[in-house]
């Protein structure tokens, strides 16, 4: 029997996941990771932490299935976006990763706009200069570390830290390369131009690969310390956007994916490169040779959820939580909720945007600003979903919802009536790990391209429809939610200094 393996670093864990020939799910494996916040708006890694990781998951799924290594012939990689893991000419590294929420760098893009032009940034890369992507990082190095930036002859994305440790090859794939905001959208491959405004060396970039494109293969040494095979293929696979689609189906332009994790992220596969023209959605390339995607994304979804219950109700359970909230009307009798808990993305790229509930009366209860916190994360995804819809795609066919946030009903019913469309649930559960082990499994020719080995394998399981009677109060809710931003932006900057 064939077997396909993901595997996923991301921020909280490095998951390995193995999947038989049919899509059938072997088992996962999953370490945890250290985060490290040595300043306010830092947040590190050790890539020495996501090599650990992987060394233990890929042992130890091996073992827990029974799985032979012999019998893996594929290896897609997927993992958090737009880190920067700095390099020296020996492969050693230089510096704890910066990752894809770290703030520090406001300046930085400021200087990155100036230096490409904001127009022409967004018409090559497709993105405008957030604090997040790759690029403003690389720019802060060189102006806070110098000593470092002397040494740098190599840069890395999260998961292809571990795809060097695994087959000894400097690559990348294409979803992840256009994260870094180096890239040019049309060409799917480094941009010259914008590589010479930022006087950062081509050599120093991996090669780009679409998602099922075999980027090495496993060395011996690897196989000697994991238990896999020398000479596995290890495929490009995607960014954990990228390959969170193919995981649930969302290969072709009009399914959209919808993703409730710590942060929540709408996602549309498109034919061409769409950019949104002021950049306030990710315009990034997709998994699947040919597509690209739009996507907005918000910071804190889930993970406002999570604050919610650590802060007020550690010893409730999440389903008691909820359950309480379900009893309470829509509107949650006016208390609204601003999820900017970490600064947010879409729409608002802000690092100093800050959350808050607004309407606070004696009235309201624990259960009312659960319901709250759940509408408003609804909200806030909702302008990433009008954003993807004035962008001018074909028509909407689909919405798949996923992630842990996606288990709640109230929460999945919540988001039916706030966006007005049908939500379906799908099989597949195993995330973005899953799409890249199905880009494993078409790097390897078991299946032919990636939308047969989707149709082959995620199949709808449920869906959840809007409820007419809730709509208007949600229309009335969500055009207030709307003014909360500008109206609070200058106060909530002020108190972001202290
Ligand atoms: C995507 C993004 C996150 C990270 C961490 O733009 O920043 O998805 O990849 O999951």
């Amino acid at each position: 029997m064939a077997y396909f393996m993901g595997i996923d670093v991301s921020t909280t864990g490095v998951k390995a996941l193995l999947v038989d020939g049919q899509g059938e799910v072997a088992g996962t494996a999953t370490t945890a990771l250290p985060l490290s916040t040595p300043r306010p708006l830092w947040s590190e890694q050790d890539p020495a932490d996501w090599w650990d990781g992987a060394v233990k998951s890929i042992k130890q799924v091996l073992q827990e299935t029974g799985v032979s290594g012999e019998d893996v012939d594929g290896i897609g990689l997927t993992g958090q976006m737009h880190g920067l893991t700095l390099l020296d000419e020996n492969g050693d590294v230089l510096r704890p990763a910066m990752l894809w929420n770290d703030q520090r760098t406001s300046e930085q893009c400021d200087e990155i706009r100036e230096k490409v032009g904001k127009e022409r940034l967004i018409q090559i890369t497709g993105n405008d200069a957030l604090t997040g992507f790759t690029a403003p990082k690389v720019l802060w190095v060189r102006e806070h570390e110098p000593e470092v930036y002397a040494k740098a002859a190599q840069i890395l994305l999260p998961k292809d830290y571990v795809r060097y440790k695994l087959t000894g090859e400097y690559a990348t794939d294409k979803a992840g390369a256009a994260g870094t905001i180096l890239m040019d959208l049309k060409t799917r491959d480094w941009s010259p131009e914008v590589l010479a405004a930022l006087d950062i060396p081509l050599e120093w970039l991996p090669k780009t690969h679409e998602g099922p494109e075999v980027t090495g293969t496993i060395t011996a040494e690897t196989a000697a310390l994991t238990g896999l095979k020398a000479g596995t293929p290890v495929v490009g696979g995607g960014g954990d956007q990228a390959a969170q689609a193919v995981g649930v189906g969302a290969v072709e332009s009009g399914i959209i994916a919808l993703t409730l994790g710590t942060s929540g992220v709408v996602f549309a596969s498109t034919n061409e490169p769409f950019i949104e023209p002021e950049g306030r959605l990710h315009a990034f390339c997709h998994s699947v040779p040919g597509l690209w995607h739009l996507m907005g994304v918000m910071l804190s979804a889930a993970g406002s959820l999570r604050w919610h219950r650590d802060t007020f109700a550690p010893d409730v359970s999440f389903d008691d939580l909820v359950m309480a909230a379900s009893s309470i009307a829509e509107g949650s009798e006016g208390l609204l909720f601003l999820p900017y808990l970490t600064g947010e993305r879409t729409p608002y790229p802000d690092p100093y945007a800050r959350g808050g509930f607004v309407g606070l009366t004696v009235r309201h209860t624990l259960p009312h600003m659960t319901r709250a916190v759940l509408e408003g994360v609804a909200f806030g995804l909702r302008d990433s979903f009008e954003l993807i819809k004035a962008a001018g795609l074909e028509e909407i066919k689909q919405v798949r919802v996923s992630g842990g946030g996606a288990k709640s009903l109230l929460w999945r019913q919540i988001l039916a009536d706030v966006f007005t469309v049908e939500l379906v649930t799908v099989n597949t559960t195993e995330g973005a790990a899953y799409g890249a082990a199905l880009l494993a499994g078409v790097g390897a020719g078991t299946w032919p391209d990636v939308k047969t080995a989707c149709a082959e394998t995620v199949k709808q399981t449920g869906s959840t429809k809007p409820r007419i009677e809730a709509v208007g109060t949600y229309e009335e809710m969500y055009a207030y939610y709307r003014g909360l931003y500008p109206a609070l932006m200058k106060i909530t900057h002020g108190l972001s200094n202290f």
